[in-house]
């Protein structure tokens, strides 16, 4: 399912950066290699994080 609709990145993206190490909203971004645009998806991508990795992840986006 796509998350992230400025990228083209999916929930298998994002657990894929997750699994690689991205423990931050902004990490996961940079792992696969994109950037945030409208920021409509921090939300789902936090929400991500947070069900793959079991942490509370702040919201931290760069612009
Ligand atoms: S939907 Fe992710 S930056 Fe716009």
């Amino acid at each position: 399912m796509y998350i992230c609709l400025c990228n083209g990145l999916t929930d298998r993206d994002i657990k894929s950066a997750v699994a690689s190490g991205a423990q931050r909203i902004a990490n996961v971004y940079e792992t696969l290699g994109a950037a945030p645009q409208c920021a409509k998806c921090t939300t789902n991508i936090r929400d991500i994080i947070r069900e793959t990795s079991g942490s509370s992840a702040p919201i931290t986006v760069r612009r």
